[in-house]
């Protein structure tokens, strides 16, 4: 077990949730951290809300080896499908999921009360984000679009270009395409601010893009870490981590810096 100090403990199904450590880390450089990507696994937004708990638990069992202080699953699929099950398993530690702070976020955000979700299949297909954001505000308007495949895009690092604005477009065209537009759109997936360039680019600056690491990085409290330590592991193939991580997350990563874990020995 590596010396690492009451890390805040970040798990998601690959290197997306990088985008939520990098937020994490901006908001509280002294903490330290292990983040797990669960890259023998992924994608998750395919997979059956049982597998996804599953799946979300045995990392979640990883993790509470390293004595965290608290648990950010930072991954929507994960949080819309695992996050009583992981509460359960972490008690009494804080665990915080993306979908509630976006949700709040977004809220907090839109003017004409219309919010666009873009998420994997699994999370639009729950209906979480929808049924969120009319707990918070009943007369809000919600248009969804699952984006499934910005996931694998975002894996390959083609996050610009003509393909990857091609197919951002297909996906965006039918909630936007209309009179009245949503003005807020919810990131409802880890792997897409690395598209917040082609989404602004698309959209124009009049739509607020909610970036739901952020939000969530918001919901940490009590954080009291002073050596800012950031221990990685991977599931699987820590060179493509590796190489892949510097789109999602601003330290660079070399292969050795990635443990690699047995996820078969936690499930
Ligand atoms: C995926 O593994 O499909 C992405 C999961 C997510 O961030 O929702």
């Amino acid at each position: 077990m590596p010396e690492i100090f009451s890390p805040i403990a970040v798990f998601d199904s690959g290197i997306g949730g990088l985008t939520v450590l990098q937020a994490l880390k901006k908001r509280y450089p002294q903490e330290s951290y292990v983040y797990l990507g669960d890259t023998a696994r992924l994608p998750y937004g395919t997979k059956s809300p049982e597998i996804v708990q599953r799946y979300s638990q045995s990392l979640c069992r990883i993790l509470l080896n390293y004595n965290p202080s608290a648990i950010v699953i930072a991954c929507n699929t994960a949080s819309t499908h695992a996050l009583e099950a992981v509460r359960a398993l972490a008690a009494p530690l804080p665990v915080i999921g993306m979908i509630e702070p976006a949700a709040a976020a977004a809220i907090q955000a839109t003017k004409n009360q219309h919010i666009g979700v873009i998420a994997t299949f699994g999370t639009i297909r729950s209906g979480v984000y929808e049924k969120e954001l009319k707990k918070i505000n009943p007369h809000i308007k919600a248009s969804s679009q699952a984006c499934q495949m910005l996931v694998a895009l975002a894996e390959e690092g083609w996050s610009s270009g003509p393909i990857a604005t091609a197919i951002v477009r297909q996906y965006l065209d039918p909630i936007f395409d209309t009179a009245e537009a949503p003005d807020t759109l919810i990131l409802g997936c880890t792997h897409f601010p690395v598209f917040e360039a082609l989404f602004r680019d698309i959209l124009g600056s009049s739509v607020t893009l909610i970036n739901s690491g952020e939000a969530a990085a918001t919901q940490l409290s009590g954080i009291t870490g002073t050596r800012g330590q950031i221990k990685m592991l991977a599931t699987d193939d820590p060179e493509r981590f590796a190489a892949n991580a510097s789109k999602f997350f601003d330290q660079g990563l070399v292969a050795a810096d990635i443990e690699l874990i047995d996820v078969t020995a936690a499930s």
